[in-house]
């Protein structure tokens, strides 16, 4: 068997362990396996690589490896939970920056007009998606990390100035194959750069996340694209795939905040957006506030108990003292479930990885449209650190920037219970009417704090 087909064969066994691997990152339950088997496959196509036929500059290959290992395992490893989005966004734009090089070596080293035409696709995806995937992840993480105003940038004039750099792009991908120009080439990278920049600088802060997951499928077409360059099958198979992916992944995050994804990407323009809600909008109303004991009684009376968490539960990381918890509360025969909604927290699965992390039973978690309609059958809702994920305005509000969001419907319980610190508002910055009703109860506190003295209350009621 020849060199190439040996190395062909790993491939193909590669892409396959990026099938199964996807298919086991759709389930909390097959989430682990998954990443094992999706690092066993990239290990293989890596080492596969280095016996590519004719493969040079291999001491350079390796130094990159090195860099990029001493970068990342520190990265992802002391990542705060909370500051995951952010890594995401940075890893993906550095991806997609990678996938515009590879093209970009490629043309210049390209010697004829004819071969430049021929390398359409490259130039075309690799080039102009890669860049863009490249600059809006970065203005992404620079957002996220909250370096500028997470709230949409907007400027008068902004829709002629970025469907104008859309215009030039065309222009320049057209010129570039027509004259294989390198120079113009430039030209179209810096106007694909703006184009990433000014296409996310109108997204607010909520909005990000499905942003990243719409560049993280470009970022796959991008690097589909370098394999087509690079005469490479695995890249173009794992390109598709992530491309693939990123696309689902969006419309499902868009139908999570019951918003399209046109309206995401253009709803801030000319629009001038400003802080709705919090803290003011409270102000003179009374809630009722609890002591944990009284709650503690509550819970451990109950027959059934919801338990919502949300980005508090992750600030707070209590995941492990609410599984405390929800053990203690079974132990004496009540009922329990967690009801995840989809944007709850601020990635992605969030909750399930956290609870995850906590061991909680996977047969415990429910999600949104599962856990709904069991609501009403509940003694308790107990909301650990959500807040929008519950909010009621989200289908009673038109005005409201969360309306048309589907929530855990917590007010269906008898009882509401709030675990939070303070009245303020959670993401979207809306006030939250729930915190008002009268079958509502608050516990002010950090949730990790009034969990576990719930834990002893329930213990000695
Ligand atoms: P939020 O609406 O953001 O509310 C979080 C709540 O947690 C706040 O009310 C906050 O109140 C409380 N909290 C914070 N730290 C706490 C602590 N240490 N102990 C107790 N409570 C604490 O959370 P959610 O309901 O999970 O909703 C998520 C929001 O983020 C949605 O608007 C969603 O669209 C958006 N978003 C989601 C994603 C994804 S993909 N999941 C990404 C970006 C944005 P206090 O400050 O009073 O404690």
């Amino acid at each position: 068997m020849s060199r190439g087909t040996i190395l062909d064969l790993c491939y193909l066994v590669a892409a396959i362990t990026f099938i199964l691997a996807l298919k086991g990152l759709s389930n909390p339950k097959g989430a682990r396996s998954g990443n094992f088997i999706a690092m066993a496959g990239m290990a293989l196509a890596i080492g596969a690589t280095f016996f590519t036929p004719g493969l040079t500059h291999i001491a350079l290959i390796v130094i990159a490896m090195v860099i990029g290992i001493v970068i990342g395992i520190p990265a992802a490893r002391f990542v705060k939970m909370t500051a995951m989005p952010q890594l995401v966004a940075i890893f993906n734009g550095v991806g997609g920056g990678a996938a515009a090089l590879v093209s970009i070596t490629t043309f210049i080293g390209t010697n004829s007009k004819e071969e430049a035409t021929y390398r359409v696709l490259e130039v075309l995806v690799g080039v102009f998606i890669g860049t863009v995937s490249f600059s809006g992840s970065a203005i992404a993480f620079i957002k996220l990390q909250e370096l500028i105003t997470g709230r949409p940038i907007t400027y008068p004039g902004q829709q002629i100035v970025n469907a104008l750099l859309a215009v030039a792009a065309i222009g320049l991908i057209i010129a570039v194959l027509v004259t294989a120009s390198t120079s113009l080439l430039w030209v179209l990278l810096i106007v694909s750069f703006l184009i990433g920049i000014g296409v996310v600088l109108p997204i607010g802060g909520a909005d990000v996340p499905v942003l990243i997951s719409l560049l993280n499928s470009l970022t796959g077409l991008a690097v589909a694209a370098s394999g087509f360059t690079l005469n490479n099958n695995l890249l173009i198979v794992a390109g598709t795939l992530v491309g693939a992916s990123g696309l689902l992944l969006t419309q499902m995050m868009c139908k999570s905040i019951g918003r399209s994804l046109p309206n995401i990407l253009f709803s801030a323009f000319g629009s001038n957006i400003t802080a709705t809600g919090g803290a003011d909008g409270v102000e003179g109303r009374s809630v009722r506030t609890g002591s944990t004991d009284d709650i503690g009684v509550l819970l451990a009376y109950a027959r059934k108990v919801a338990i919502i968490p949300g980005y508090g539960l992750a600030v707070a990381q209590a995941q492990h003292t609410v599984r405390e918890l929800a053990d203690e509360l079974e132990s004496r025969g009540v009922e329990v479930f967690y009801a995840i909604h989809p944007v709850a927290g601020r990635m992605p699965g969030h909750m399930n990885v956290l609870l995850a992390e906590a061991n909680v039973p996977y047969d415990q978690l429910k999600e949104m449209d599962d856990a709904n309609p069991e609501m009403a059958t509940c003694d308790v809702a107990l909301v650990v650190g959500a807040n929008d994920t519950v909010n009621p305005s989200a289908k009673t509000s038109p005005g409201s920037p969360i309306f048309g969001m589907p929530i855990i419907n917590a007010e269906d319980a008898e009882h509401v219970v709030f675990l939070k610190r303070s009245m303020r508002p959670g993401f979207a910055g809306v006030d939250n009417e729930l915190l008002f009703y009268d079958k509502t109860v608050l516990l002010f506190g950090d949730a990790k704090d009034t969990l576990s003295k719930l834990v002893s209350a329930v213990n000695a009621s």
